[in-house]
């Protein structure tokens, strides 16, 4: 492949695997902060960039704004380089649970986003589980939404195999109920679907369920957890309708606040995540398990780069 790959950093990993499926080096740019905490984006050779395609990996996650300016900062400096073209990979894009305005009918904060990426000359994006799929339409440059159903499809046939005739797939809440189906459909298995509703960032209240599933053991699967408040309570809820056994799969551990401190003591036997977002903290009492979409974002790298 003949672009260059660069990171600001890679604290999961995910960025090196790529490059290294990709069989392609991985650049770093250098991040320096001011006193005041503005930040300055620097490229080690900014000479190697002239005529080139470059492709900045970098998730959006905590602190979200940094990770946002930091990468539109790079955006503009490989355009100031010379760069013909930036393709941006944001696996985890920071703001995407923003795509209402309070304001009804209008969009929300993420568009800024878009906007901002764009006029840093960000060219396309490519994105992984991307909350709302119709946040692309805020931008004008192409975007394409990795799904992960197959991954996560493979991921579970493979983990309970032995046990297949007794899961049972659960969706949350509504947002998550076509990635669910997607991934019961593969798999053969059951889905119920809850309903939630939600009375601020991070407080939820579960209204209701359809669906039917006999099982003893059951899955849990969002694209995003972050407070942990919204699967937690679904995995209390399951534990009194009599399922034995609550396992969790969540695309991107975002994993503010308290919420390794409160799934430890929620009845997750274990919890699977992704490494769109390094999981940095841990907690006795919760066993979470990172599995890498490396190869996913690669194939998809090559089939569109
Ligand atoms: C929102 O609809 C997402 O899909 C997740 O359900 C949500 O972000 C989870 O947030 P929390 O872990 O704070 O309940």
């Amino acid at each position: 492949m003949d672009a260059i790959l660069v990171a600001l950093e890679d604290q999961s990993g995910l960025a090196e695997h790529v490059a290294r499926r990709l069989g392609c080096p991985l650049h770093f740019a250098k991040v320096s902060e001011y006193p005041d905490t503005e930040f300055r984006v620097s490229l080690q050779d900014p000479d190697q960039f002239a005529g080139s395609k470059a492709l900045i990996l970098q998730s959006t996650y905590a602190p979200v704004n940094d990770h946002v300016m930091m990468v539109s900062f790079l955006a503009h400096e490989l355009k100031n380089a010379q760069a013909k073209e930036v393709v941006a990979v944001i696996p985890y894009f920071g703001y995407s649970r923003q795509e209402e305005s309070d304001i009804k009918g209008k969009p929300g904060q993420v568009e800024v986003i878009a906007k901002l990426l764009e006029s840093a000359g960000v060219d396309a994006l490519i994105t992984v589980e991307l909350h709302e799929p119709f946040i692309a339409d805020f931008f004008s440059i192409p975007v394409y939404n990795i799904s992960l159903i197959e991954v996560l499809a493979d991921h579970i046939n493979r983990r309970f195999s032995s046990i297949k005739q007794d899961i049972c797939l659960i969706s949350p809440d509504k947002g998550a109920q076509d990635f669910v189906y997607g991934i019961s459909q593969l798999l053969q298995v059951g889905t119920i679907v809850f309903t939630k509703e939600r009375f601020g960032p991070s407080q939820t209240r579960l209204v209701g369920k359809t669906g039917d599933c006999v099982g003893t053991t059951a899955i849990i699967i969002d694209d995003i957890i972050s407070t942990g408040g919204t699967a937690i309570g679904v995995a209390q809820e399951l534990m009194s309708m009599g399922y034995n056994n609550v396992y969790g799969y969540f695309v991107h551990p975002v994993l503010s606040g308290e919420a390794l401190y409160r799934l430890a003591q929620s009845p997750f036997n274990e919890m699977y995540v992704s490494n769109t977002i390094p999981v940095f903290k841990s907690h006795e009492g919760i066993q979470i398990e990172v599995f890498d979409i490396s190869d996913r974002i690669a194939t998809v790298i090559e089939q569109l780069v």
